[in-house]
């Protein structure tokens, strides 16, 4: 294995269609109009020595370094701010380039510290190179002269260091802060030889405004900005591309690596998706995988109070397998069932939901997209015909008007949100419709032209009154509907919009919203050009999340926002791989590529493969899993990766559910607290321990690949996840035989449709594709309904706004709402075990001056959050992001427990709970509410380990 060392062009790619011809050092070459000359001569093969230049940002023209000679020219200009023209010679070697070439390197070097050998860059510094590329041999200037050596470096970051003395004062990493990351934390303060890089207005770097993307340590061609790890470990020497295994953004990597040790993970240039960039949880918060509260041994305990044992792999499964089957033999054969997880990749989903339809003999299979985006899979698949977004994230590029709904791509998703910013300082107009003022609404160089801070839980009435305000005012593209949408169901739907009841005026006491902020926005989105619309968990889980999407998938079909690049509907997925493991069949009603269960055909197809006769009645959702489990009915659960007494709703319903099952069995990384109710641990393996694909909200599917060995050996080789589940279902009497997940995919290929080209093989070839990948589209689709939508005909589905029954009142006078927040992943088990937490320590409660005022709140105080389900105790954050009456919090830590307040109200269509909309009272507090205590208690002692000093977690 080698260390991968993608190309740098010096400047960007143009994208121009004309070619422009031109000669350089005698090589005759065409190249896109707009190009460089710097980049026309590396296509050419030719290397212009270089610094302050590098593909990922525009050309800047400061270190003088690339400079040329051009025939019929005066003077000798900078490659990479020159661009070519037709018939151009250019010269880039010559004796007076060369001479000038050596005087500019002899100054930055005079001003360098000489101390290369023992330098962490040492190897990977342009500097360096570019010294050697030059033939500077020696430095004229002696110690008399003024430098800047000396001075002291900033190490506030914890993933890298900012040493001032090796500036070369650049500014790559300033504009790479700028253009990539759209940050602009950076600064070059001063002029002449007094200029430097300031972090904010001179602070640093961790008290400044720098989310810790990485770019500018990408960017910087010396050591001045590196990170901590390289300069501990060492630099890499091989690397190997993988992808992120955080969010649905599903950035692609390079894990560079000495032996098995990973070095860093170096965002990848080629990579479709985040094209080179990344945010702090990929870039960085990837420790935990070392951790050392990792358990690496399979445990096993007859009661949930008892201490865990310590067991080999073959007694960890004989035990599942027999209590399983014993639990079936006792109980029948839908008292057990399983979760796949979002987590893990396709390979281990697709076998996890074969293990329990094959070899359960049920369906009773659910998924973490339950509780998050189940309403996206309905409510698309009814409009359009397919349970996925439209678009690939390129499309953003081509946008004119972007609205986010109940989303919060900074946060969320920060790789999208930093392509979504630079298309919007580009021009593009924005909307933002959600219930705080999220970064977006006004970050530097970027302000929404809308923002519409509507109440929680009126997804459906401002939607549907944006929809009014097209049709009636005329703005529908009539032609789109005709010739692409069911007309008569156009009709019936147009008709309802446009009723009076509708109108943002009459809308507006129950949104919140003022009704001509609504019609701007809506006259923006509909005439703005190719209109976008990007939606998250603030439109899914609600009551009406389904309703909200096909509203959503209305207000696109109406304005002809679909079928091209630059629009279209396009739900950001939170987990790394929630798409995938909805495609793969993980919904107790669907097989792979959403085929019903009570589909003869589809089932035969299985049943002949899998050599089973596969029930055709839909199995148990999550919820109801739990319910059978109060009532007694439901006794076994297989939880791959996933922590559903901290992620799903309502909390001690949750635990009383898993209390009263006899067999949990919960394979993760560590003692989750899903794992305080389970009588088998069974350890999990790392995305960066095995192979596999995850498919992110792009539909796009990417490799996962093997860097290290799984860990969790207990004493003989470690095992990947899927690996695991192949053993139960070996165990269980139901025989899987693969010997590397590219098998499971070629299954996966020869019974999913939409998956009918995809291969490892190909994926190697193409780096990655987008499902559809079939005969139809033997590379995949990017853009999705070009031409004519999956179903056929575009589906109008009338959205009547039904307020949900969780209501304000003098009890519970606030609603709550939920999210997350950048440094930190959902229930937080990875990132908690990262330095991310030097950013986020503990969930606060956001809480508007008036509210907090009203209560007695002070900044800082703990506060008792209280619902109808339950309560909590957490500290204030007084703020005005939320409007009066809302309040707001992240649920990344287990001891806040932010779900123990949010209820059991849930989307009609697909049960995904109603985390946007809980109402709530907040009261001051002194210490943690009575369920805390009970937890914590339980969980000291859920996690005693038998002969371990101390609890694991
Ligand atoms: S890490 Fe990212 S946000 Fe921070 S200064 Fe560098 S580019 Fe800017
Ligand atoms: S820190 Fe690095 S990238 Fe930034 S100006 Fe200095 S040398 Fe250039
Ligand atoms: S944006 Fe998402 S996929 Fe990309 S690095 Fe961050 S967490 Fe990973
Ligand atoms: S690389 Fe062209 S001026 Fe620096």
């Amino acid at each position: 294995m080698t260390l991968i060392h993608e190309i740098d062009y010096g400047t960007p790619r143009s994208k121009s269609e004309s070619m422009v011809s031109l000669t350089i050092d005698g090589v005759e070459i065409s190249v896109p109009e707009g190009t460089s000359v710097m980049r026309a001569a590396m296509d050419a093969g030719i290397q212009v020595p270089k610094l302050c230049a590098t593909d990922m940002l525009d050309a800047y023209g400061s270190c003088r370094l690339c400079l040329v000679e051009i025939e019929g020219r005066n003077g000798t200009p900078a490659s990479c701010t020159t661009p070519v023209t037709p018939g151009m010679k250019v010269a880039t070697q010559t004796p007076k380039l060369a001479k000038l070439r050596r005087g500019v390197m002899e100054l930055y070097i005079s001003d360098h510290p000489l101390d290369c050998l023992t330098c962490a860059a040492n190897g990977d510094c342009e500097l360096q190179d570019m010294a050697g590329a030059v033939g500077l041999r020696e430095v004229r200037y002696g110690n008399e002269v003024e430098t800047h050596l000396g001075q002291e470096k900033d190490t506030s970051n914890p993933y890298f260091t900012f040493d001032p003395s090796k500036c070369i004062v650049c500014a790559r990493c300033v504009r790479a802060c700028e253009e990539v990351q759209g940050t602009f934390a950076l600064s070059i303060a001063d002029r002449g030889f007094a200029s430097k890089v300031n972090a904010g207005a001179g602070e640093d770097f961790l008290s400044s405004d720098c989310v810790s993307c990485g770019a500018c340590v990408q960017a910087c061609p010396t050591a001045t900005l590196i990170e901590k790890s390289v300069i501990e470990i060492g630099q890499p020497e091989h690397s190997v591309v993988t992808t992120c295994a955080y969010c649905g953004v599903g950035c692609s990597f390079k894990a560079e690596m000495r032996g098995t040790e990973l070095v860093r993970m170096v965002p990848y240039k080629d990579g479709k998706a985040n094209r080179g960039h990344s945010c702090v949880k990929g870039r960085f918060a990837w420790g935990y995988a070392t951790h050392k509260e990792r358990i690496l041994k399979p445990m096993l305990r007859a009661k949930i109070t008892d201490p865990w044992q310590e067991v080999t792999w073959d007694q960890a499964i004989a035990h599942v397998a027999s209590e399983f089957k014993r639990l079936q033999g006792q109980y029948g054969r839908n008292a057990i069932g399983g979760i796949t997880s979002s987590r893990c990749t396709n390979e281990e989903t697709y076998l996890v939901q074969k293990l329990i339809r094959g070899g359960f003999g049920n369906n009773n299979v659910d998924t973490c997209a339950r509780v998050c985006h189940s309403p996206t899979g309905y409510g698309l698949k009814t409009a359009f015909g397919t349970s996925a977004g439209t678009q690939d994230f390129d499309s953003v590029e081509k946008a004119d008007v972007v609205v986010v709904i109940g989303a919060n791509p900074t946060d969320g998703h920060p790789v999208f949100g930093s392509r979504l910013k630079k298309r919007l300082r580009q021009g593009a107009k924005l909307i933002v419709i959600d219930p705080r003022r999220i970064d977006l609404v006004r970050q530097p160089h970027v302000e929404a032209s809308f923002h519409l801070p509507l109440r929680p839980g009126t997804n459906v009435a401002v939607l549907t009154s944006i929809a009014h305000v097209i049709v009636t005012e005329g703005l529908a593209n009539e032609t789109f509907v005709r010739e692409r949408c069911d007309w008569d169901e156009f009709t019936d739907w147009a008709d309802f919009v446009s009723d009076p009841r509708h109108s943002p005026e009459a809308m507006e006491a129950y949104t919140g919203v003022p009704a001509e902020h609504l019609r701007g926005a809506a006259r923006l989105y509909a005439t703005g050009g190719n209109g976008a619309i990007y939606y998250g968990l603030g439109v899914t889980e609600h009551s009406q999340g389904s309703t909200t999407v096909m509203a959503i998938a209305n207000l696109a079909m109406v304005t002809g926002n679909l079928g091209r690049e630059g629009v279209g509907v396009n739900p950001l997925r939170g987990q790394n791989n929630v798409q995938g493991a909805c495609d793969m069949g993980s919904f107790p009603h669907e097989m792979s590529g959403y085929r019903h269960v009570s589909d003869d055909a589809t089932r035969e197809m299985f049943e002949g493969l899998w050599g089973v006769s596969l029930d055709n009645e839909p199995g148990l959702r999550i919820p109801n899993m739990l319910d059978a489990a109060v009532d007694g009915s439901f006794k076994g659960l297989y939880v791959q990766g996933e922590d559903i007494v901290q992620s799903d709703p309502n909390t001690t319903h949750v635990a009383a559910g898993l209390s009263a099952m006899e067999c949990v069995v919960v394979q993760d990384l560590f003692l989750n607290e899903t794992a305080n109710y389970a009588h088998v641990f069974l350890p999990g393996s790392t995305f960066l321990e095995k192979d596999g694909t995850f498919t992110n909200a792009e539909r796009r599917i990417n490799r996962v690949r093997k860097v290290m060995p799984p860990r969790n050996g207990a004493g003989g080789p470690g095992l990947a996840d899927w690996e695991i589940t192949v053993a139960i279902a070996n165990a269980m009497g139901f025989p899987m035989n693969y010997k590397h997940p590219a098998e499971i995919m070629d299954e996966i290929a020869a019974v999913t449709p939409s998956f009918k080209g995809v291969s490892y093989a190909k994926l190697e070839e193409l780096g990655s594709v987008q499902w559809p990948c079939n005969d139809k589209a033997p590379e995949g689709t990017p853009v999705m309904h070009i031409g004519g939508f999956a179903r056929g005909k575009g589906k109008f589905v009338i959205t009547e706004y039904i307020p949900t029954d969780e209501k304000t009142g003098p009890r519970f006078p606030l609603l709550l709402t939920t999210g997350r927040i950048l440094s930190q992943y959902n229930v937080g088990a990875q990132t908690r075990r990262t330095a991310n937490t030097v950013w986020h320590q503990e969930d606060r409660l956001e809480i508007h001056p008036h509210d907090a005022e009203q209560r007695g709140v002070r900044e800082g105080d703990w506060v008792r959050l209280q619902s109808r389900a339950g309560e909590t105790t957490l500290r204030a954050l007084i703020t005005d992001r939320v409007a009066p009456g809302v309040v707001y919090t992240t649920f990344h830590h287990p001891m806040t427990q932010a779900n123990v307040v949010t209820t059991d109200h849930s989307d009609w269509a697909t049960n995904c709970p109603e985390y946007k909309v809980t109402a709530v009272q907040i009261t001051p507090s002194n210490g943690p509410s009575d369920w805390q205590e009970r937890y914590q208690a339980h969980a000291d002692l859920s996690r005693r380990i038998s002969g371990h000093a101390s609890a694991a977690e």
